[in-house]
């Protein structure tokens, strides 16, 4: 026999409101509405609010949620009962494994964190940007003879490459071949892209399919690539200890898998590239669409350097760069949906969540609410500098939110400005006329490619 209590809350409960089973089968039957919808939900936000339910004719329910207040919620305050176990990432953990990024949650993935954080802490970050600068001139040097030739580059390349380069100098001291760099990109690329979308045979992994096939050989010469990377980093460790010193010292701990150095290279190989190049790509897109920002910029560039080479030292005295990467940010968050599972039923703004249901934190959308942003579509990098208006910290969520955000957030907020700062101040990007993205939906958002014309300043 149900308690009082118990038949009291059936009663009570309150489902989300959102679009009918129909509706959504209609709405979404063509595959770009449906991509469309994921990406751009704000006509649904606003018929049905900042949490919506949506029908699922199989399969746990589905809640779009894009109220700053739950995503707090979900993400922190209640955190135990929302972990990462959605069918997206079990899916996605085939390419990462059980590494801090990809793990459900738990004490495993805490000490895993705690282990790997200790490598993003102030002193290691200053001799990374010692070698970020490295990386950075070697590409300086490689655009001088582009912009001398008159070139095309593809932006999104470029910026793959670069951030690709950094990671691996940065963490283990080394560089590699193109060949090398291309096969991590086309890895991570073609994985992240196919495991992010639910409608294919990537449900069953050990289903012998040619996207199957594909994905396990290259996840292999990924994986490969990567041991001999790390067995160099032991035999010769750099003079100055990096993330993956602390991870390696940490290797034999209780409770630490052997698959863990391994693993956690990878993600933040992974995690740590991905998210950096889309952030600088779509940052040069939005300075091309709008002059009148990077003339800003340079004259910032000017007033602080003098033409000196720009140095961690400098970022603090260039807050225009950094309101501008900040805006982009803000239009296009690198990875625009976090997703969790809630492990039993709970409340949220009086609405139910059943026990299983799939969340989808959408912070592309909370990023263009005008209930939080003025002018949300505009490209505006002076709201951030506003003091008479300071931006509403809840809804600016580019890097997560609670104990799960971002690990390698420090890092970025170094490696973007300096790349930024060091590229502006000698080159000028313009957009191939009429050229318009499209765009390519994985765990992250970006160009497919994005052509542009690399000029002398
Ligand atoms: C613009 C740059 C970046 C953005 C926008 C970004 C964004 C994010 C977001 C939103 C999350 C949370 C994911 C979730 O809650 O499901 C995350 C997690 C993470 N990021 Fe970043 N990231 C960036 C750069 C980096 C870099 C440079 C690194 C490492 C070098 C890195 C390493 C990680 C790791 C390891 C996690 C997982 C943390 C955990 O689950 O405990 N990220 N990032």
């Amino acid at each position: 026999m149900p308690s009082l209590p118990n038949i009291l809350r059936l009663l009570t409960r309150k489902t989300p409101p959102g679009p009918s089973a129909i509706a959504q089968i209609l709405e979404f039957k063509a595959p770009s509405k449906f991509e469309q919808f994921f990406v751009d939900p704000l006509e649904y936000m606003q018929e049905y609010g900042s949490i919506v339910s949506l029908t699922t004719l199989i399969g746990p329910k589905c809640f779009l949620v894009t109220d700053p207040e739950a995503i707090l919620y979900i993400t922190k305050t209640n955190i135990d009962n929302f972990p990462k176990q959605s069918t997206l990432w079990n899916r996605i953990r085939l390419l990462l494994g059980n590494s801090s990024l990809g793990a459900e949650g738990g004490k495993n993935w805490q000490l895993k964190r705690k282990i790997s954080q200790k490598g993003f802490s102030k002193t290691y970050l200053k001799n990374y940007a010692q070698q970020m600068q490295f990386v950075i001139n070697v590409t300086s040097k490689r655009w001088e003879r582009l912009a001398r030739n008159k070139k095309i580059i593809d932006i999104n390349n470029e910026m793959a490459f670069l951030a690709l380069n950094i990671i691996l100098k940065t963490l283990l001291n080394q560089t590699t071949t193109n060949k090398n760099l291309l096969l991590a990109k086309q890895t991570i690329e073609f994985g992240l892209t196919n495991l992010c979308h639910s409608n294919d045979i990537f449900m069953y992994p050990w289903v012998p399919t040619y996207a199957n096939l594909k994905f396990h050989w290259l996840k292999k010469r990924l994986d490969s690539f990567l041991v001999d990377m790390l067995s160099n980093f032991e035999e010769n460790p750099p003079v100055m200890p990096t993330a993956i010193t602390e991870i390696l010292k940490n290797k034999s701990e209780a409770l630490i898998d052997k698959q863990f150095p391994i693993g956690e290279l990878r993600v933040l190989l992974i995690a740590g590239y991905e998210t950096t190049a889309c952030a600088l790509t779509w940052t040069w897109y939005l300075l091309a669409k709008n002059p009148q920002c990077t003339e800003k910029i340079y004259a910032e560039l000017n007033k602080v350097l003098n033409s000196r080479t720009p140095t961690i030292e400098d970022l603090p005295n260039l807050p225009y760069l950094q309101a501008v990467y900040s805006e982009a940010l803000r239009l296009y968050p690198s990875i625009p949906i976090l997703n969790r599972k809630s492990i039993d039923e709970d409340t949220i703004q009086g609405y139910t969540i059943p026990k299983g249901s799939e969340i989808l934190l959408h912070i592309y959308a909370l990023h263009r609410n005008k209930h939080y942003w003025k002018d949300p579509l505009e490209f505006n990098p002076e709201r951030f500098l506003d003091p008479n208006q300071p931006i509403h910290k809840p809804a600016y969520l580019p890097f997560g939110l609670g104990p799960r955000s971002c690990l390698g957030q420090s890092f970025a907020h170094i490696e973007i400005p300096l790349i930024l700062a060091n590229l502006a101040q000698k080159f000028k990007l313009r957009l191939k006329k009429n050229f318009t993205p499209k765009i390519q939906y994985g765990m992250s958002m970006h160009p497919h490619k994005l052509p542009m014309y690399i000029e002398r300043r």
